[in-house]
């Protein structure tokens, strides 16, 4: 699949001078992101930064106080309910803890967000659940799992392919290797990038984690003072300015090099 060239018309997901605040906490202050189709955006910032609200309301899930949130072109501050509820069912969400059912299989968490439709008969949603086991390497018997039965790879695993049932083509994800060992953390990353170029993805997702970033991402954009300070390559990243973006370059710089 083909990854349009960059123009002002390809972005997938825009926050436009987004003000959120909670009681007397200032989260973000007039912050700025574009993501642009086909691209696989990190999100770092220190804890608390106000990473994971931002996904929020990038995916509609929470309104910010001011300011806008556009998906797919679309302003969300001016669409009707069923709008939003299209342009949210062209992007899969991956939580941080998984999110799963617990008391559904994994074959009936998979088939969730198919079944919400109301669009498919059960031979169809079947047939598209098999489909998405395998794209996370996951087999047909695995769908007779609960989640308590899983591993923390095979919860990540299970939650992808919930994510990837209505075939997105924005992915997004919180911390997607968090808890997971480096082996695991490892296939994770590659099953993701593979899953880009297969199914022609553009992913946004939030790290901690060096590796994962290193691993995976085609630019960082750095939440840090309550804005993004900066949207760029790693490399790039080097000739900006500011004490935490410093301090994260440094660190990166440092586990590359080692790696090598
Ligand atoms: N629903 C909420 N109500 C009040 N405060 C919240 C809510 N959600 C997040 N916050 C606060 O917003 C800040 C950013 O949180 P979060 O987005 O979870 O940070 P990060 O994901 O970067 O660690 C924190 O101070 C957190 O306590
Ligand atoms: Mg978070």
């Amino acid at each position: 699949m083909s990854t349009p060239a960059s123009g002002h018309d390809n972005i997938v997901c825009e926050a436009r001078q987004v003000w959120t605040v909670f009681d007397d906490n200032v989260v973000h202050e007039n912050l700025n992101l574009q993501v642009r189709a086909g691209q696989i955006v990190a999100l770092v910032g220190g804890s608390g930064s106000g990473k994971t609200t931002l996904l929020r309301h990038i995916v509609g899930l929470t309104v910010p106080t001011r300011g806008e949130i556009f998906l797919f072109g679309e302003n969300l501050n001016e669409v009707d309910r069923l709008k939003q509820q299209r342009l949210m069912n062209r992007l899969g969400m991956l939580f941080q803890q998984g999110a799963l059912f617990s008391a559904l299989s994994v074959y009936d968490n998979i088939a969730f967000p198919l079944r919400e439709l109301k669009q498919f008969d059960e031979e169809t949603i079947c047939r598209l659940v098999m489909h998405k086991l395998s794209l996370v390497e996951l087999e047909p018997k695995h769908g007779l799992l609960l989640p308590a039965q899983l591993s923390g790879g095979m919860i990540k695993r299970v939650g992808l392919a919930r994510a990837l049932a209505l075939e997105p083509e924005l992915l997004v994800l919180d911390e997607p290797t968090a808890g997971l060992d480096p082996d695991r953390s490892k296939k994770f990353i590659e099953l993701i990038k593979q899953l880009k170029h297969t199914l022609g993805l553009t992913v946004l997702f939030v790290t901690h984690d060096l590796d994962t970033l290193a691993q995976m991402a085609d630019r960082v954009a750095v939440l840090a003072d309550k804005r993004i300070v900066a949207d760029c390559t790693l490399s790039e990243l080097g000739m900006i300015d500011h004490p935490f973006v410093n301090n994260f370059f440094h660190d990166i710089s440092a586990r590359m090099e080692r790696a090598q």
